[in-house]
């Protein structure tokens, strides 16, 4: 967020924005905080929801509606004088959420939507519900693994927190961000940054980006508890999918399908990849081929991208990439690297990739600003 921000305060105002990997909107906000206009695009329609939410205007009739109709559910759920939503169908779902949990949430979904006609209204109720239905969670998240405080096969844990009054704080937390409304306008669009969908606002003069980074991140994983209960996902394999769908994803479904992944032998591909994936695919290396097989799609996809976004762009546009380097048995992927090489392969000028911050406590692991111009003429 810091680095987005300080990125975008060194240009003048006035400029259209590019974000080609939303996430939760953060560049889109603080681009038209800054005063330029912006569009953002994710592949994940939870994201794009969200970024959507976060990024609206909201008047002063659809604030105090929020307020009424998340009381107004909150007592219709109380009474259960509603059909509740069928929880998610999720394996096991009783490690995910007590069974007292997972039946209140059901009833606050539906009752959120019985209980106003506003979209916007029901968009920030939404946002409330996430919050809520997460602070329920047994699942604590961390990097790699989902772990669980307490493992409760028959589900009948008891909750001892009052569901009512957290709703009800998480409506009014989501209230005092709404009221304070963006700058500006920003449009955000579900597609794919391979293969850049036709955009409100084209030919762009700053592009600042957060992408994957090639370390088996899994978006959808992490975010799959608000998907499946805002019915982004149906099913395990749904989610699978959608993390193939996604850059550098490698979670569920997506793993199988990178074994059986060939290259399409892009001609732009840097020649430092080669050696790099062959170290990696090194017959000492357990899962060697299945992970130089990760790098070097991740390096596909990007370039694919890259290639795409040559056509949206004005000439002089900059464009910065804020994107970590990452290891695979001891083998460095210098992505900042290949992102300068394809870069430069696509005709971009003054390339240059800045060290920003060390990432955690490995020596080789950093975070880089990648910079280029789209030249003039
Ligand atoms: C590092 S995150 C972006 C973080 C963002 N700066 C934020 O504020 O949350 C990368 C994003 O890229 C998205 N993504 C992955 N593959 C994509 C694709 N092919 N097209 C568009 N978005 C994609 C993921 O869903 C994820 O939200």
């Amino acid at each position: 967020m810091k680095v987005v921000q300080e990125t975008i305060s060194r240009y003048e105002e006035g400029l259209k924005v590019l974000d080609p990997f939303c996430g939760t909107g953060t560049t889109a906000l603080c681009a038209v905080a800054e005063g330029h206009r912006a569009t953002t695009i994710d592949i994940n329609p939870f994201l794009t929801w969200l970024a959507r939410a976060k990024t609206s205007a909201y008047c002063a009739k659809s604030l105090a509606e929020t307020e009424r109709a998340g009381l107004a559910a909150l007592a219709l759920a109380r009474r259960r004088a509603i059909e509740p939503a069928p929880a998610p169908k999720i394996h096991k779902i009783e490690r995910w959420w007590p069974e007292t949990a997972s039946r209140f949430l059901g009833y606050l979904k539906a009752a959120i939507v019985a209980s106003t006609t506003n979209a916007q209204a029901r968009d920030l109720l939404r946002v409330a519900f996430c919050r809520t239905l997460i602070k329920l969670s047994s699942a604590a998240f961390n990097h790699q693994s989902m772990s669980f405080k307490d493992d409760d096969p028959q589900g009948q844990l008891q909750i001892d927190v009052d569901t009512d009054a957290m709703f009800l704080n998480d409506v009014r937390f989501v209230l005092r961000g709404a009221s304070d409304n963006p700058a500006g306008r920003a449009a955000v669009v579900q597609g794919d940054a391979r293969d850049l969908p036709r955009l409100p606002d084209g030919d762009f003069d700053l592009v600042v980006t957060s992408p994957p980074y090639a370390n088996r991140m899994s978006y959808i994983r992490e975010l799959r508890p608000y998907m499946y209960w805002l019915g982004h996902l149906a099913s395990a394999r749904d989610a699978g999918e959608l993390d193939w769908q996604a850059i550098g994803g490698t979670w569920g479904i997506a793993t199988s399908r990178l074994n059986a992944w060939t290259s399409r032998n892009d001609r732009w591909l840097p020649d430092a990849l080669r050696g790099i994936v062959a170290a990696i695919a090194d017959d000492d290396n357990a899962n060697g081929e299945l992970l130089a097989a990760y790098v070097a799609k991740y390096c596909e996809d990007m370039s694919r991208h890259f290639d795409g976004l040559r056509t949206v762009l004005k000439p002089g546009a900059r464009v910065h990439y804020i994107v970590g380097n990452s290891t695979f048995y001891g083998v460095l992927v210098p992505t900042e690297q290949l992102y300068a090489a394809m870069l430069r392969q696509y005709g971009f000028v003054d390339v240059a990739a800045r060290p920003i911050r060390k990432r955690n406590s490995n020596k080789a692991l950093f975070e880089f600003d990648v910079s280029a111009v789209w030249p003039e003429g």
